[in-house]
């Protein structure tokens, strides 16, 4: 299975929801026939318009967001660097929102995740545990530090890293836990942070897809020493590219600020790294405007991704993700789900996805077993790996690098993105109605 990153996500989503092109090509596939529609399957398609909307329905944007980016055109404060007071706003209005005391706002969620690591002197010689069930960039920010990734499997019922596989992957060169709140749903962070303490190893929490999800009613981001969003163009807050970085640690805050930004070193020592990682004025007003909106959005999305649940997980062969125990609210970045095919008469899950796109529901297959993918295993041969950290321990990194269970989940899985979880909750019977409409026909 190829890894699925965004743009094919979106694609599939969009060729599925508009039903064209995935539809057909799976058309010949020999599974029972569901060629003919059905009076049922017209009545679903035809009743209401599909989900997500063949037209895009994400971004949303008016008048506010074209006046908040002339402004800024028209201030002639483009950046951060002479002044960027939009900047400013928006770091004091997300930390608040997200009980940190302080928020450093950067050019993406990858440099943030790049700043955080960098901030810590995570590099070469040093273990990160991460789970294999994530966006390649939990990844690409390790190894851009040369130091050595190591997968720790999926929990099965969670989709989200399996705590209790985690102190059995602890080396003593173990530094840092980079748990991933996946689909914006949380990791167990007491299992995770209980470890973390023990082994004295910092952590990082991976919000990337998660702003205002909640572990035990605070929003994560504070969970570890820091938390890093993204505000990429599919996120749930979005400014085209942008992301940020949460923390309750004065210090690391500092080291954060000095190391997204050339020439840092008051009052931290910058420790004689850093970049340019920062954002700019105009993504700052982006976000002032579309986070005026964020809030109801993510209501919304908190309803009807539980509402949805409660649907779903009364379908025989359906799964919806669970929750971890402490995880008190969903960003529901994503609606994720495990398909049984054996519920719906051996129907594989591309299928079953093509189906739902006939019938108006665009949905996913979600992510490839990353663990597994060329790009990951090219670090076993890496000249810069193999320097620092020898043969025999990158042949014994790469015979180690084994998650049956998320590979299992890769197969399962199934995703509605998160602009289909706004609206009413009509929507959300109509992705159950289509759903159970498929199991009956294929019974
Ligand atoms: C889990 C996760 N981590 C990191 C990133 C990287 O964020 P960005 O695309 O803003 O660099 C993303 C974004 O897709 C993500 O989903």
């Amino acid at each position: 299975m190829t890894q699925h990153n965004r743009r094919t996500f979106l694609n599939s989503t969009f060729i599925a929801a508009s039903g064209v092109g995935m539809t057909a090509g799976m058309a010949s596939s020999a599974q029972p026939s569901l060629a003919q529609p059905s009076v049922d399957q017209k009545t679903v398609a035809q009743r209401s318009e599909r989900i997500p909307k063949a037209k895009k329905e994400w971004p949303i944007w008016d008048e506010t967001e074209e006046t908040a980016l002339v402004n800024v055109l028209n201030s002639g404060t483009w950046g951060r660097t002479s002044g960027g007071p939009r900047c400013a706003e928006f770091e004091v209005a997300f930390a608040k929102r997200h009980q940190a005391k302080y928020c450093v706002l950067t050019s993406s969620g990858t440099t943030a995740l790049l700043t955080a690591i960098g901030a810590l002197e995570i590099g070469p010689g040093d273990e990160v545990i991460l789970p294999p069930y994530t966006f390649v960039a939990s990844f690409n920010v390790i190894t851009n530090s040369y130091a050595l990734p190591v997968f720790v499997d999926t929990d099965l019922d969670t989709f989200q890293i399996d705590p209790t596989k985690i102190e059995p992957a602890v080396t003593p060169a173990t530094r840092l836990v980079l748990p991933v709140h996946i689909g914006g749903y949380s990791a167990d962070m007491d299992a995770i942070n209980t470890i973390a303490k023990k082994h004295a190893l910092s952590v990082i929490e991976d919000a990337c897809q998660a702003p205002l999800a909640e572990w035990r009613g605070t929003p994560v981001g504070t969970q570890g020493i820091g938390g890093c969003f993204s505000f990429q163009a599919s996120k749930n807050l979005n400014s085209g590219e942008g992301g940020a970085i949460t923390t309750n640690d004065e210090k690391f805050f500092h080291q954060c600020f000095n190391f997204h930004t050339p020439g840092g070193g008051k009052p931290a020592a910058s420790a004689g790294r850093g970049s340019n990682y920062r954002i700019t004025e105009f993504q700052a007003a982006l976000l002032l405007a579309q986070y005026a909106r964020f809030e109801k959005q993510s209501a919304e999305r908190n309803t009807n991704g539980n509402y949805l649940t409660q649907l779903l997980q009364e379908i025989p062969g359906i799964a919806p993700a669970k929750l971890t125990t402490g995880c008190t609210r969903s960003a529901y970045h994503l609606y994720m789900f495990r398909y049984d095919p054996k519920h719906f008469a051996g129907m594989p899950r591309a299928k079953f996805l093509a189906e739902l796109g006939r019938l108006g529901v665009g949905a996913s297959s979600g992510y490839g077993p990353l663990h597994t993918t060329p790009h990951v295993l090219a670090i076993a041969s890496n000249p810069h790996y193999n320097r620092i950290y020898g043969k025999a321990r990158m042949a014994d990194w790469l015979e180690k690098n084994q998650c049956p269970i998320n590979d299992r989940l890769c197969q399962e899985a199934v995703w509605f993105s998160q602009y289909a979880l706004l609206g009413d909750r009509s929507r959300m019977d109509r992705i159950a109605d289509a759903i159970r409409e498929l199991q009956k026909r294929s019974s």
